[in-house]
């Protein structure tokens, strides 16, 4: 089974065989975060957004490692500019890789690179990624039939699509933000894991800066009482396999 190893803040890792994917990779300057960038050799890099604690150590893992960055395209044009390899994509569009399949969803949130200026990144996103199985080789259509899918939402607010994403592929496990102010919070969090009826769903985006504070354990329990998915609450640096 894949294992999701959560990197604190909105940063995971996803690893299934030889496949590690870095989902929004804030290392430097997290301080929750059990690696240091410098460690990390991905497969891909999966940015959903602009905003620096997503966008993270993106370029420099995937100027170093030579990981694919796979974004929104505007996003993705920008890294490339900055000397990165990438594979861009749009909301609604999806690609089967040698190791699986990833398609956009929609986020109600920004994107944007602000630094001095601010850099427009188009529109922000979420990925549905399912990985191959049994064998990359045989990746398409089968590998959606047999594969294991996870929903990782990014930055977003509660819409009622969730609905449809949860209809158009079974999802094994959702990870969703909770810490309110810039996304969800825990109550809209707990509607979200309704309408994706996922199995299984983890808390992210939370704790890291005193406005997004909030308690995974109160998430966890209205999750468990008002759904049937499981949560499974990781500390930085804690997997869990889905
Ligand atoms: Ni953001
Ligand atoms: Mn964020």
């Amino acid at each position: 089974m894949p294992t999701a190893r959560w990197l604190g803040h909105a940063a995971w890792e996803i690893r299934d065989g030889d496949t590690t994917l870095l989902l929004d990779p804030f290392i430097t300057g997290n301080h929750e975060s059990p690696v240091s960038a410098d460690d990390l050799a991905p497969t891909a890099i999966l940015v959903t957004h602009g905003h620096g604690d997503h966008l993270g150590d993106a370029l420099p893992v995937a100027r170093r490692s030579g990981a694919v960055i796979i974004a929104p395209f505007e996003l993705a044009h920008y890294c490339q500019r900055q000397g990165a390899q990438v594979h861009p994509m749009h909301i609604g569009g999806a690609f089967t890789f040698a190791w699986g399949r990833v398609k956009l969803t929609q986020a109600l949130h920004g994107s944007a690179v602000t630094g001095e200026e601010i850099i427009y990144t188009g529109n922000p996103c979420g990925f549905v990624i399912t990985l191959s199985r049994p064998s990359p080789a045989e990746a398409g259509a089968s590998a959606r039939a047999g594969g294991r899918t996870v929903y990782f939402a990014g930055d977003t607010g509660l819409f009622g699509d969730m609905k449809l994403i949860g209809e158009r592929d079974k999802l094994h496990l959702a990870l969703l933000p909770i810490g309110g102010n810039f996304t969800m919070d825990i109550d809209d969090a707990v509607e979200a894991v309704k309408l994706l009826n996922c199995d299984q769903v983890a808390p992210m985006h939370y704790g890291t800066f005193p406005v997004i504070a909030a308690d995974p354990q109160e998430f966890k329990q209205k999750v468990e009482s008002q759904t049937q998915a499981q949560c499974v609450v990781l500390e930085p640096g804690g997997s869990l396999e889905y």
